[in-house]
């Protein structure tokens, strides 16, 4: 393990105004985001989706760190022939890579999950490193009750679902790859802000009490995490201040100033609330690590819209844009 490799690939990954594209998704995922522009997903179709991304400029060279990529993504190549991986680090970013096989049903515990794919997971991992991955990112999903449902998430979850994480991570590190550890509280649901809070708090706690048991070492992580916000369905919702406040209480509360940087989630907010929360919490606190993004849908539903299947500039054009105000916001200098 070269932990000072690690950590500077952690350092980057999160260096001033910049963040992280998230274009991981799984086939089936991006078969629901094409679905929404009437476009068939094939690997052709999916391959010149993530080309128009990964040539658009300033955005890949001024507010972009890194791209997390899907396993097909990073094995592809662009229309031309160059590997997609190759645009990728030509313009300066770093490829990374989704390595969870998705949230199972988790046995004993109805409507619950936990994250697969720690089987054969070292080999994969040598493989990516040889494929040009410095970065590697697993998600644990953790649902909140409905209706004031205090029973779930179970603690049983959050625990299973934190183990796996910190066997990921040690698996990562041993790799000289960066684990990009994600415990995200899903926005899905009617609960309040304070409920988001109070599972958030302990499912980090959790995270950093395994990553310790297991030796993972924190200065060669980045974490990826939810805000603090009110479940989707509820009816009373926080103002983008509380939000904000509660976010960053809840993250000084749990995440040791070790970590290098942070990086968040966008989880279904709309694209302007996605990068006002980051702003916000960037420009008002004085907080031990960089805050950033690694977004999916908020960078990437308005370019998605906008290229429609094949118009290439409209498509980087409004890529450039969302690109540009999280880059802001990752200072602390967007204004509405
Ligand atoms: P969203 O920003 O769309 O939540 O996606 C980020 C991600 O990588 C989820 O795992």
């Amino acid at each position: 393990m070269d932990l000072d490799q690690l950590n500077e690939t952690a350092i980057a990954m999160t260096a001033p105004g910049k963040g992280i594209l998230a274009a991981d998704e799984s086939t089936s995922t991006i078969k629901k985001r094409f679905d929404t522009i009437g476009l068939t997903s094939t690997a052709d179709s999916r391959r010149d989706w993530r080309e128009m991304l990964f040539r658009t400029q300033p955005a890949m060279s001024e507010y972009v760190s890194g791209v997390i990529l899907f396993d097909e993504t990073i094995r592809q190549t662009a229309a031309d022939g160059t590997p997609l991986t190759k645009l990728i680090t030509d313009a300066g970013c770093i490829p990374g890579i989704k390595v969870d096989a998705g949230a199972k049903p988790l046995a004993g515990s109805p409507g619950e999950t936990v994250t697969e794919g720690l089987d054969g997971l070292r080999s994969r991992l040598e493989e990516y490193y040889k494929l040009g991955a410095r970065f590697a990112k697993w998600r644990a999903v953790i649902d909140v009750g409905r209706g004031g449902d205090d029973s779930l998430p179970s603690p049983y979850c959050i625990n299973v679902n934190m183990h796996a994480l910190a066997r990921y991570a040690a698996l990562c590190q041993e790799a000289n790859i960066v684990p990009i550890v994600e415990p995200e509280v899903l926005m899905d649901g009617d609960h309040t802000i304070e409920r988001c809070y109070e599972v958030t708090e302990f499912a980090l706690k959790r995270l950093y009490a395994e990553l310790f048991e297991q030796g993972v070492v924190l200065e060669g992580t980045v974490l990826k995490p939810n805000m603090v916000i009110a479940g989707a369905k509820c009816s009373d919702q926080a103002t983008r201040e509380e939000v904000a406040a509660m976010t960053v209480q809840c993250l000084l509360n749990t995440v040791p100033a070790a970590v290098p940087g942070i990086a968040f989630l966008s989880g279904g907010q709309s694209d302007e609330d996605a990068t006002a929360h980051l702003s916000l919490m960037n420009e008002g606190y004085n907080l031990p690590w960089p805050l950033t993004f690694s977004y999916g849908r908020a960078l990437q539903a308005a370019p998605l819209k906008a290229w429609n299947g094949s118009d290439v500039a409209a498509g980087q054009r409004a890529f450039n844009h969302r690109a540009r105000m999280n880059s802001l916001a990752a200072l602390g200098q967007w204004r509405s």
